[in-house]
């Protein structure tokens, strides 16, 4: 459920009028709803209400510092990638005993920044990164507690490009290796093995895998225990998915909450999970207008002003986003393909639409881009970032502005000798 909605030939986002938003800051824009934020995260908390849960939400779906604020202020942790997302989640004010450190690739520097800051968990994905981290550990006087990133072998049914639990994605430690890396573990310094980490993959519609994953997970933890290890955490991931098609019926939270217990909630652990989409996809739309339309020779094109560099998923992972125009012309309903303005065939928004002809400016609204929209965004074509916008009842704030070209261009440099003298 979200909060947008065309209403009288207007787009709201709860109490505000984004038609007439659009007059005065231009689009494409990105719009994201608090209570639609807020209440995906109360949900989930409210579903994990009995257990030891941390939901550490996953940066990486939409870093904008408002977006995390809003659900660090809802008891929210963070789950980070790197160390521009742990500046991100501390500046937004999550707590550092509510962040984990998930990646395959940190860094020596990055790991340092992590300890120094007092992170909860580091989630530590091979042999060589733990021992990396054991000297960082020591050579900063921390304790680093650490969740090993196992590998289930599962397939968790989704598209290959966001598949990360089998066993030829690059995450985790293969599965039978994961008893061998919890010895090795506890004989490094500076580090406190204390947990088993999964995350199977994300847009995962069906709980089968996940049934599959925790049951192995469960069995891991028996073993390690009977080893002697002192296993105090799960973290189980993030993925989640969410409907992007009406109609599209998906295991609710609460059925997702059933499992957990089910496999673990008579386990003395403290239990994380890292969910991205779930919380962010619904509470963000795109803004955009229509710059002409073109009927080519085989497919019509609706050419609008947002295009890959503002969403990248269509174009990526073949993904389907809801679009609708916000005052829909009459007339016969066309088949369009729904392109942006950058020079590449893949730049589309969605295929094959039907509706009839839209004029140049008026509003088109794509839905569920609160999610790995704006965080996979470019600047290709030397393209300015869509602004993004949060609104709270009736009132919005800008909460990323539009950079101008002088900021784009700034970061660059002609040097001395390519500059014209004469
Ligand atoms: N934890 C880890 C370690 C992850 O790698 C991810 C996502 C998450 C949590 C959050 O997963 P979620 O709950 O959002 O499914 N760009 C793709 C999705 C890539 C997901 C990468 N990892 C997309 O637009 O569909």
């Amino acid at each position: 459920m979200h909060h947008f909605r065309i209403e009288n030939g207007q787009i709201f986002a709860e109490n505000v009028d984004l038609s007439q938003l659009a007059e005065t800051i231009g689009t494409p824009f990105y719009c994201y709803s608090s209570a639609t934020l807020e209440r995906h995260y109360k949900l989930l908390a409210e579903a994990f209400r009995e257990l030891d849960m941390t939901i550490c939400y996953s940066v990486k779906a939409n870093s904008n510092l408002a977006v995390i604020a809003t659900l660090a202020r809802q008891g929210a942790g963070a789950d980070i990638v790197s160390q521009g997302e742990l500046h991100r989640a501390l500046a937004a004010g999550v707590p550092a005993e509510k962040i984990v450190f998930s990646g395959v690739g940190k860094t020596d520097a990055e790991m340092r920044a992590a300890l120094q800051a007092g992170i909860a968990q580091f989630n530590v994905e091979s042999i060589a990164e733990l021992e990396m981290l054991s000297q960082c550990a020591q050579d900063t006087g921390h304790t680093a507690n650490v969740a090993l990133r196992v590998n289930p072998d599962v397939d968790a049914g989704t598209h290959e490009k966001i598949s990360t639990g089998k066993a030829e994605n690059k995450f985790g430690i293969a599965w039978e290796d994961a008893p061998g890396a919890f010895d090795k573990a506890r004989q490094l310094p500076n580090i406190n093995a204390c947990g088993i980490d999964i995350h199977i993959g994300s847009q995962i519609t069906d709980l089968a895998p996940f049934d599959i994953a925790f049951k192995k997970v469960r069995e891991l933890y028996e073993t390690l225990c009977a080893a002697g290890h002192n296993i105090t955490a799960l973290d189980l991931g993030g993925g989640l998915g969410v409907p992007y098609e009406p109609d599209q019926s998906l295991p609710s939270p609460q059925d997702y909450a059933a499992l957990v217990k089910t496999a673990f909630a008579d386990l003395p652990c403290r239990l994380f999970l890292e969910p991205g989409r779930l919380i962010a996809a619904n509470a963000g739309i795109l803004v955009s207008s229509v710059i002409r339309t073109k009927k080519g020779q085989a497919k019509n094109f609706i050419i609008v002003d947002a295009a890959m560099t503002e969403l990248m998923r269509p174009t990526l992972y073949d993904a389907h986003h809801e679009i609708a125009v916000v005052t829909p012309r009459a007339g016969e309903a066309l088949q369009w393909d729904i392109v942006g303005p950058v020079c590449e065939t893949g730049d589309f928004i969605g295929t094959n639409r039907h509706m009839p002809e839209p004029e140049a400016g008026d509003l088109l609204v794509v839905y569920t881009v609160g999610a790995y929209g704006a965080s996979l965004g470019s600047s290709y074509n030397t393209r300015l970032a869509a602004p993004e916008i949060l609104v709270q009842g009736d009132q919005y704030d800008i909460v990323r502005r539009r950079p101008d070209y002088d900021e784009l261009l700034g970061l660059e440099a002609i040097p001395d000798h390519l500059k014209n003298t004469e």
